[in-house]
């Protein structure tokens, strides 16, 4: 039995171009995945999808901010996303007297709605392959360097006459495949976007850290902005005189809800992916970079609890900052256990036997080979590097200090930083996290990498404790006066704080980057030929570019899975179980308590929450829409489950999952505890 079904899949294997659910397509290319699409469910075409000469849903997506995406759903510019995109700018609005990140916020009408000063949305007005326009003037031969001057000359000018700032037009030209094509994308740039609502952090961040990255999953991940214009429907700094948005499309949204089985569709910005290094690098990833960096943050984040659960004040200055920490540290672990699980090293192993066999006699000979000796160069250099990233950097008093520094020599106004860095600065965390570091660092870090400087200071002081009370006890960075008082760049040479700032990155800069440097060149060449030689050894493969931020198709399916043996999840949860997981005694799990008397009124046990879906996604993807067979909006995705955060490197659809916000949980939660229904009315529901 067993046979016979390993027999079929491997039939079935071979005979699928590309993996199922697997792929990050580009929307211009979308018609040459539209048939499967099709197949699978989906009820548009590809002109749909992606047009330049009709409105499309690209024209509905946007990327908000630098690293998350957005959608619009109505057509007086009104814009999803996640909570935790919308977060900083909440923070910002947010004040003891009025703290919207605890009790949530909800303009009652367009005069209440908040700006954001910095945020922007960018919609893409079209992209282009311009290989042959960017390689022009290009000759075998040339040097890389020759190469690099030919790429960035013939890139500026598509740049420069793409732009155009009166329109708010914006062009980048991006490598993909590791530079075997390029492409140009044009955006257009919105500058007013308000804030219009969100939920209390205890819906929109409920489970917190607890439940990040994992299934069953009730997190009200959303929030809800308006973006601005011109009279002209053009960009415009803000203005009070500026107009809602009139995108050329948006979503509409469907109540009828999510089965197992049903079309899914994400549109969004991925960030950055690493599907086809060879085995070295992911055996990098797995068994050196992600232990050595969760093990270092496992101690912060350890200090960090310890002084958050003993203070109030502390909790709230630490939220932020421990959370950013906690949600790499996670992904980490999911992603390096993955990688073992599925033996991506094996299976990557054994395919670069079958790749070495086929590009004898080719160009392509040897490559593997020559990545495997870049990688080897590069690899142990790097590990320092990224301890120095995790161990030297995360000290706040010493990026505070040089921040400082930078700002006094350039002359500019400190006061800012000074702020912003003294509110959530809590100095016994801080000398806490200096003495683990350190004492990692000396332990961890082998002998040849090491600073002299770092030596000397062990040998002065006889151990690391003694240093660290002598630094806090003289740097003048801990007293805010006095760093208030500073005139002249002058006055902070010789603080011990940038006395030990500079040394490291004067270490990092000789001992390391050079290494780094090169090896990286190297690997830029050695992947480009590598990339193209997989794609000439498997020409009936469909391969879809590494995520770089720019607009991508996933489509896949609403499926649970199995996390482990004996185990299987359901591919949606309910309010039921928010009342399961609510524990005032626990932050993460402490619901509103309008939330419990609207649970007690009753009928609201199968009231929706999130679901799971086959979708191949990554961080980036945050805010992304997520459609259904006819185009229309059904959630909106904001995580993945971690035991499936491999998919960055290698995809498994048996158990990787995007985490989506159902659609109809946001009008729950809009209507009943916002009481803000009359967004509804600019709405447009298909169902
Ligand atoms: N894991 C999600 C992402 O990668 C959500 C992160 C924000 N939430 C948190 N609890 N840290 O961005
Ligand atoms: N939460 C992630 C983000 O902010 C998405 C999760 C992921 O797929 O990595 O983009």
């Amino acid at each position: 039995m067993k046979k016979a079904f390993l027999f079929l899949s491997a039939l079935l294997a071979a005979a699928l171009p590309a993996m199922a659910d697997e792929g990050m397509w580009l929307p211009s290319l979308i018609s040459q995945r539209i048939g499967d699409m099709q197949a699978k469910g989906f009820r548009l075409t590809a002109e749909d999808v992606y047009s330049v000469n009709q409105a499309s849903l690209k024209d509905a997506v946007v990327l908000f901010g630098g690293g998350c995406t957005g959608e619009l759903v109505s057509d007086e510019g009104l814009l999803l996303t996640n909570h935790h995109c919308g977060y900083s700018y909440i923070q910002r609005h947010s004040s003891v007297e009025h703290d919207y990140l605890k009790d949530g916020f909800w303009a009652m009408n367009r005069d209440e709605e908040l700006p954001n000063k910095g945020l922007t949305v960018s919609f893409l007005d079209h992209m282009d392959e311009v290989t042959d326009l960017v390689l022009k003037g290009y000759e075998p031969g040339m040097t890389e360097a020759q190469r690099d001057s030919v790429v960035k000359v013939n890139s500026d000018r598509l740049v420069r006459e793409s732009t155009d700032p009166d329109k708010g037009l914006k062009a980048n030209v991006e490598a993909l495949f590791y530079g075997n094509r390029y492409y140009l994308f044009v955006f257009r740039v919105y500058r007013d976007v308000r804030l219009v609502g969100a939920p209390p952090s205890s819906i929109g961040k409920f489970g917190g850290d607890t439940d990040n990255w994992m299934w069953p999953r009730h997190t009200g991940d959303f929030s809800i902005f308006r973006v601005y214009a011109d009279k002209d429907n053009n960009p415009a700094d803000y203005s009070p005189d500026n107009v809602p948005y009139r995108p050329r499309k948006f979503f509409k949204i469907s109540r009828k809800g999510v089965q197992e089985g049903d079309f899914t569709f994400v549109y969004g910005c991925p960030g950055s992916t690493q599907e086809y290094v060879m085995s070295d690098q992911v055996r990098y990833v797995a068994e050196q970079s992600d232990p050595q960096k969760i093990a270092l943050r496992t101690q912060r984040l350890d200090i960090q609890k310890k002084y958050m659960s003993a203070s109030q004040a502390v909790r709230i200055q630490y939220s932020s900052k421990n959370a950013s920490v906690a949600n790499a540290w996670k992904k980490w672990q999911g992603e390096e256990k993955g990688i073992r699980r599925m033996r991506t090293v094996a299976s990557k192993l054994a395919y670069e036997q079958r790749f070495r066999e086929w590009a004898r006699g080719t160009r392509y000979e040897g490559i593997v080979d020559e990545l495997g000796e870049i990688y080897a160069r590069r690899n142990p250099t790097y590990l320092a590097y990224e301890y120095y990233n995790e161990a030297v950097r995360t000290i706040e008093l010493l990026s505070f200090a040089s921040a400082v520094q930078s700002r006094l020599r350039a002359g500019t106004p400190t006061e800012d930083l000074i702020d912003s860095f003294y509110k959530d600065y809590y100095q016994p965390i801080d000398e806490e996290t200096f003495v683990a570091m350190m004492t990692s660092f000396d332990r961890n870090v082998p002998e040849r990498f090491k600073p002299d400087w770092f030596r000397e200071q062990l040998a002065k002081y006889g151990s690391v404790a003694a240093w660290k009370d002598d630094l806090y006890a003289h740097s003048l960075f801990i007293d805010r006066e006095k760093v208030a008082a500073l005139r002249s760049v002058d006055e902070v040479a010789g603080d011990p704080a940038i006395e030990m700032y500079d040394a490291f990155l004067a270490w990092y800069r000789k001992d390391l980057y050079p290494v780094i440097q090169e090896t990286g060149a190297a690997l830029r060449v050695a992947n480009r030929t590598y990339m193209q030689g997989q794609m000439d050894f498997e020409p009936q493969r469909d391969f879809y570019p590494d995520a770089n931020l720019t607009l991508r198709i996933a489509y896949g399916q609403v499926k649970g899975y199995s996390p482990y043996d004996g185990a299987y999840y359901y591919p949606v949860s309910t309010l039921k179980g928010i009342i399961e997981k609510d524990n005032p005694d626990i932050f993460d799990y402490n619901i509103p308590q309008v939330l419990r008397d609207i649970y007690a009124q009753g009928g609201h046990d199968g009231q929706p929450v999130c679901f799971l879906a086959t979708n191949h996604t990554t961080g980036g993807n945050s805010g992304s829409p997520v459609i259904n067979a006819d185009g229309d909006l059904i959630g909106i995705n904001f995580d993945r489950v971690w035991e499936g955060t491999m998919s960055d490197i290698a995809f498994n659809p048996d158990i990787c999952r995007n985490i989506s916000l159902d659609i109809r949980y946001l009008l729950f939660v809009v209507d009943q505890v916002g009481h803000a229904s009359y967004l509804f009315d600019e709405m447009s529901f298909a169902d």
